[in-house]
């Protein structure tokens, strides 16, 4: 071991054994920041010139290798060396440099360990190149030399979907040499050592496997599909298609791309939405307030909603007590909740050990006192106001003093329902989305009386449950419902003023919505929002405009796909356009005497915009959003809106 040698402010180096160990200590995620890359070059040239270093080991310090190129410089005046300068450095070199992965090796920094001429991971490592997720390409090799390591289409399907794998995935890809049994960096030291003095790979000179076409197009097609015309996962697949030519000009060409792509609108929305989810979960004045300790979740209701929690909370490592009405309800639900671990089993998300392990810590019961180890409590029993207060104020009486009372309500007052505790304090809205083992957002809301350590709780347990927790006031519908019900309306009043459900529909996945919003209606079936409209029928404001044609649907018995009809007929189950739908709504017109004119998809687009944006300008005036950026991610992660747009109110501008 020697001293440290210093090339800049992040990067540093020890030597061992004559090889030079370089550290990147650019916290929080070692990005290749400019000081960075500048620290490597330096070390780079040093390793060259000493005759006693005979190779070199790069990795990163903490728990990270490298996060990527530092997203916060894109936009900036560009600062020498580049990325791709440093990592042809490397690959170029006369001694073998070899990449310890110590963490997650993500975009830049995996395109820099690819031109490294061997890689050794730790088994917890991660490695991928998510650039599309960002609306850009790999920008400095990605594209060139995965496919010389793992083939094309192998690098297709990474690239183009972003996805990242595990260090096992990627030994047998081929993506990395070795998984380190025993100290990661010894491993290197003996790494560089059977390299020295030989002839070492070098990725780029590698010849590319060759691929067959129409596996090419089957791999690429299906995930273009999903990308629903976004540019990054296009161009991706054109560079990895092309990149059996010679590899300056793939990289050239790489490069170009990257850097329109990084100026595109498409990019900006991606890396809006990355920033955005980062700031979600931190909530004004309360830094430094630490969360309870959570280990036993209580869960009252095992429907479909508490069967999904109680299976992410399980899957989070949770112990988890399920209490239904009877024992017989009881036993139902612990049935689904299994069903749900089994199916992850099936699909391999889940292994038989941790399967297992699972099971064994989920137990259930009907009678209220066996919740009283739990540290939360959340309840997903029917939205009815009654049957809620009447079950907090049950709780309150078995529940220790310190253990803290969620409702996952949809719409009713929260307030309320913590008035029946006689801790208010305690009590948080915990508002998952179905199915709740699947969906990332959690709306955490912030009662009237919240404790601010209750709230750092429900963040820090949605963190733990790998949500995406936002933070709302009460207000009915939540940020969520809430806008989902002024583009609701503005949806219907387009129908009354002259477009047509598919024409809306049409519309709406022209944006790069998955579906349009009435061909989920009748997915999700009409009954329960007629059901509501009914009941509100009563207090509704007369002078307020209200569209009868979904009502009319229902009347005829037109409650969507599983009753075979809804806004659009489904013979044979395929969805099609009904003559009596357009009938229903022209009738309606009519009676209204509304003067009918057609929509282009621009104008039905920007109608459904513009509700959107004025109920979250509403909702940002009232305080019960933080942030514009809240609402952008609430829009994407729990009503289909396009993350490449960025969310209603970032699309706005
Ligand atoms: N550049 C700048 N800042 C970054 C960053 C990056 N590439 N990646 C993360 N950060 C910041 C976050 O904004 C956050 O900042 P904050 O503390 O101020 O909120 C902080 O680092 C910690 O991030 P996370 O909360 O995400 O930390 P985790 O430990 O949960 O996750 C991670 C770490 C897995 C590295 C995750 O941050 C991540 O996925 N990062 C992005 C990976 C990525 O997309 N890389 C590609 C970048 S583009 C690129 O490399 C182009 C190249 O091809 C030329």
């Amino acid at each position: 071991m020697s001293d440290v040698t210093t090339f800049s402010a992040t990067v540093s180096a020890t030597t061992r054994n004559g090889i030079l160990v370089v550290t990147i200590d650019n916290p929080p995620v070692n990005a290749t920041s400019a000081d960075v890359r500048l620290g490597l070059s330096r070390a780079l040239a040093h390793a060259e010139a000493e005759g006693a270093i005979s190779g070199v080991i790069i990795n990163g310090a903490g728990k990270t290798f490298i996060g990527g190129a530092d997203i916060k410089e894109f936009g900036k005046p560009p600062v020498e060396p580049t990325l791709p300068d440093v990592i042809e450095r490397i690959e170029a070199l006369s001694k073998p440099v070899v990449a310890a992965l110590n963490g997650a090796a993500l975009g830049g920094g995996l395109e820099l360990a690819l031109a490294c001429h061997y890689r050794i991971a730790s088994p917890t490592a991660l490695l991928g190149l998510p650039e599309v997720k960002l609306g850009i390409v790999p920008g400095a090799g990605g594209t060139q030399r995965l496919p010389r390591l793992i083939g094309i289409p192998a690098a297709i399907e990474l690239i183009a979907s972003g996805r990242i794998t595990k260090a096992g995935e990627a030994l047998s890809l081929g993506i990395i040499d070795e998984i380190a049994g025993t100290d990661l960096i010894d491993a290197a030291i003996n790494a560089v050592q059977k390299l020295a003095g030989k002839p070492f790979r070098r990725t780029g000179e590698l010849a590319i496997a060759s691929a067959d076409p129409a596996e090419i197009d089957k791999v690429s097609g299906k995930l273009l599909t999903k990308a629903r015309g976004q540019k990054a996962p296009t161009e991706a697949v054109r560079l990895i298609a092309s990149s059996h030519r010679p590899l300056a000009e793939g990289l050239a060409d790489e490069r170009a791309t990257f850097l329109t792509l990084r100026d595109s609108r498409e990019a900006a929305a991606l890396q809006h939405v990355f920033f955005a989810e980062r700031e979600a979960p931190k909530v004004a004045g309360l830094e430094g307030v630490d969360p309870r300790p959570i280990d036993t979740i209580g869960i009252c209701g095992l429907g479909l909603m508490g069967s999904g929690i109680a299976a992410a909370a399980l899957g989070a490592g949770y112990t988890v007590i399920g209490l239904d009405q009877t024992l017989e309800a009881a036993g139902k639900g612990r049935e689904r909740i299994i069903g749900l671990l089994e199916r992850n089993l099936a699909s391999g998300r889940l292994d038989q050990p941790d399967f297992d392990a699972q099971t064994a810590r989920l137990s259930v019961t009907a009678t209220d006192v066996d919740l009283t180890p739990c540290d939360l409590v959340i309840e997903a029993v029917f939205d009815d106001l009654d049957i809620k207060i009447d079950l907090f104020r049950r709780l309150d009486k078995v529940i220790r003093p310190d253990a803290i009372l969620a409702t996952n309500t949809s719409y009713l007052n929260p307030d309320e329902i913590a008035s029946a505790s006689k801790h208010p304090e305690r009590v948080v809205g915990l508002h998952f989305f179905s199915p709740a083992h699947v969906m990332r957002l959690l709306e955490v809301v912030r009662c009237k009386e919240t404790a601010p350590d209750v709230l750092t709780t429900g963040l820090a347990v949605a963190k733990r449950l790998r949500k995406l927790p936002v933070v709302t006031g009460v207000t009915e519908g939540f940020i969520g419902n809430r806008i989902f019900s002024a583009y609701r309306r503005e949806a219907e009043f387009l129908l009354e003023d002259g477009a047509l459900p598919h024409e809306i529909d049409a519309a709406l996945e022209d944006y790069g919505f998955p579906m349009g919003l009435f061909a989920v209606y009748d997915m999700a079936g009409l009954e329960i929002a007629w059901a509501r409209r009914k009941r509100q029928a009563a207090t509704r404001e007369p002078s307020e405009r209200y569209v009868e044609i979904a009502d009319r649907l229902c009347e005829a018995g037109r409650l969507g796909q599983k009753s075979g009809r809804g806004w659009y007929a489904y013979a044979d189950g395929k969805r099609t356009v009904d003559p009596q739908v357009t009938a229903i709504i022209e009738a309606e017109r009519t009676k209204k005497g509304v003067v009918v004119r057609s929509f282009s998809q621009a104008e039905i687009q920007k109608r459904l915009l513009d509700a959107m944006t004025a109920e979250g300008e509403a909702l940002l005036a009232e305080g019960i959003a933080a942030r514009a950026s809240d609402i952008d991610l609430v829009m994407i992660n729990g009503y289909g809106f396009p993350a490449h747009k960025g969310g209603p109110m970032f699309a706005k501008n």
